[in-house]
């Protein structure tokens, strides 16, 4: 295939294409990317999820551990905490947590931890990482000196620093403490009991370091949070109140979440935006809109209230100090105010059927967040949760968002779905993923497990045909980007992770979705092709701000390895380029294991010098992903 890159033309590309989008699914926020180790660690409960001891054992197992609702809680976000008691017996006694599925112990390492008790006891405290297992092994232990008195709640800190690496993740974090030492025999009361390894960029209360560098290596600008459904709750209750979510943690109740487990919130408003920071990523931020999965919505009364609420968590991330709402956040140690260019108005309020109560020109729910936005913040660039491809006319002012989960071929379908956008119906791409094998039942069928490698490849050629169209698909990221191996919901993922961090592995997507967004087009070229079809190779050129062109293709469904004579117009003889290439195996389903650890994506990378006719030839095999760079012109 003779391909012509012209040296003018094409489109100026969105500056936030590549990006990320996160909602806890799949024990991806609390036991994935949230750092803290301590499962169930403040007896939350919500209204799906009664209170328990759920994560906790006594020490040793004849001691009492018991959940009490006190006259004088914690704080009234977390009324519940469990009293342990040794029944007046002699002898250490406590309470060991066995993490999000074990935790991770490693030597020389700084794990921060904090618990809250009350009760008068004199004495220490030990707080030991050992295994769970028979005869306990210690890692690492340190003895906290109690300040614990009879009638109210003390924090004690510490710092705990394994001598030991456990030699697998089934481990636990016990406190213990000597009965002798308790006024009375009554025993303490515990809450609030944290355990944190050393975070991303050393954030309190941040992020797991390793998960948080796989996306980091993705070069996202964007962040889109919190959801996804997450956002909108199963039914008009529960969805996700931002006010709960910020502040210390002792003042956050909770959450059921909408993914079959209850939430802590311990990965809140403000960690979104501190995340967001660390990434040099715009916040994309989702404020509810007033529907429930269920397909229940608000009325058109209750809507303005939901309005003011949006309105209100705007103003505490972006108020200065002097707003009401900006002198929150100050008093809570975030005097700046962040920058939020991006607002979306819901998820997915397709959902809810139609005519729905979001239309734009026919209902309420839409129309009233819009309103209320461009009067006060006008310069916020807001975007509706469906799009035109679900039928949405949206003001021209408003960006969709667009959530194609299909099979490969439904996604390489799409590739030239996005040239008849407009200026007046410009897009997010929200969430996408290759969620079903080609033949299949589609959404009539269950989720694929894993991401395949056709399914990514498929991605890949998705993504090359909404980048061609960057000044009106503002944006693309994949979605759920993370699972927890012992609990998902959905298979799709980019990243794999366990308590043991030798188990993060990346899926096959990864790989794809990170050659791509680290090879940044700010503007595309026109790109002719000698037989005038696209099939089997798919492509997009551009200019980078590096003064480089880049040429990023695709193979699919092809029976023979495709040959490409690649001429770039603006280039001279003797130009050099590198060329990565992404292959797989011969069998199109083949996975990134995560139980085996396997790598079935194999990148390649070839330096390439233009001939004397200036093309760079090459040839990319079936179910294969490249990016081609030239050097600095
Ligand atoms: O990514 C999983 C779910 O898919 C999201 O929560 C929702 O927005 C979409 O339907």
């Amino acid at each position: 295939v003779d391909l012509a890159v012209k040296p003018t033309g094409g489109n100026k590309t969105s500056p936030i294409f590549y990006g990320l989008m996160h909602e806890d699914i799949n024990n991806s926020g609390d036991g994935g990317i949230y750092a803290e180790l301590i499962r169930n660690r403040a007896f939350q409960s919500s209204l799906k999820y009664p209170v328990s001891l759920d994560g906790w054992t006594p020490i040793p197992a004849t001691t009492t551990l018991e959940l009490k609702k006190l006259a004088s809680p914690l704080s009234s976000a977390l009324p519940y905490s469990v009293s342990v008691s040794g029944g007046g017996k002699a002898g250490k006694i406590g309470l060991a947590n066995s993490g999000f599925w074990g935790m991770d112990v490693k030597a020389a390492t700084r794990y921060a931890g904090s618990f809250y008790v009350r009760g008068a006891y004199k004495g220490a405290f030990t707080a030991s990482l050992q295994s769970a297992l028979g005869e306990k092994e210690v890692f690492g232990s340190v003895e906290v000196q109690s300040k614990s008195v009879a009638d109210g709640w003390t924090q004690h800190e510490y710092v705990l620093v394994p001598v030991k690496n456990a030699p697998n993740s089934n481990n636990t974090l016990a406190i213990t403490f000597d009965a002798a030492g308790v006024e009375g025999t009554g025993g303490l009361d515990f809450n609030l009991v944290s355990l944190f390894p050393p975070t991303w960029k050393g954030r309190k209360n941040g992020l797991r370091v390793d998960l948080a560098e796989a996306f980091a290596a993705l070069n996202p600008k964007f962040l889109r949070f919190p959801g996804g459904n997450m956002l909108m709750g199963h039914t008009l209750g529960t969805f996700w109140r931002w006010n709960e979510t910020i502040g210390p943690l002792k003042d956050r109740p909770g959450s059921d979440g909408t993914w079959e487990y209850p939430i802590s919130t311990g990965m809140g408003l403000i960690e979104y935006m501190e995340w967001a920071d660390d990434l040099k990523a715009e916040p994309i931020l989702g404020v509810y809109a007033g529907l429930a999965l269920d397909g229940n919505y608000t009325s058109e009364a209750e809507t303005d209230h939901f309005v003011q609420w949006a309105l209100d968590e705007f103003e505490f991330l972006t108020g200065d100090v002097s707003t009401p709402w900006g002198a929150k956040r100050a008093a809570l140690g975030y005097p700046k105010p962040w920058t939020i260019k991006y607002v979306e108005i819901g998820n997915e309020d397709w959902l809810a059927g139609r005519p729905t109560s979001y239309d734009a020109y026919k209902a309420y729910r839409f129309p009233k967040f819009y309103n209320a936005f461009k009067a006060k913040h006008p310069q916020v660039q807001l975007i509706a949760s469906p799009s035109v491809y679900d039928g949405f006319v949206a003001p021209a002012d408003v960006v969709g968002d667009w959530h194609p989960y299909l099979t490969p071929d439904g996604l390489v379908d799409r590739f030239n779905r996005t040239d008849r956008l407009t200026q007046a119906n410009r897009t997010l791409i929200g969430e996408t993923a290759a969620t079903h094998p080609n033949g299949g039942l589609a959404w009539d069928g269950p989720l694929a497990s894993n991401p395949w490698w056709q399914g990514s490849v498929a991605e890949a050629i998705f993504l090359l045909g909404t980048e061609r169209n960057a000044d009106r698909v503002i944006g693309a990221c994949y979605a759920p980007q993370m699972r927890n191996l012992n609990r998902w919901q959905w298979g799709m993922t980019l990243v794999q992770h366990a308590a043991d961090t030798a188990l993060t592995t990346y899926s096959t997507s990864w790989h794809v979705w990170k050659l791509l967004g680290q090879h940044v087009i700010t503007k595309t070229l026109p790109v002719t092709v000698s037989n005038g079809k696209i099939n089997p190779l798919y492509f997009v050129a551009g200019d980078s701000e590096h003064d480089t062109t880049i040429v990023k293709l695709a193979v699919y469904n092809s029976t023979t390895p495709v040959p490409v004579n690649l001429k770039i117009e603006s280039v001279e003889a003797g130009t050099a380029a590198t060329l990565i290439t992404l292959t797989g195996p011969a069998d199109p389903y083949a996975i990134n294991d995560p139980f085996l650890r396997t790598n079935v994506v194999k990148e390649t990378t070839t330096k390439l010098v233009a001939g004397e006719d200036g093309a760079f030839t090459f040839s990319l095999p079936q179910l294969s992903v490249a990016v081609l760079e030239t050097e600095k012109k």
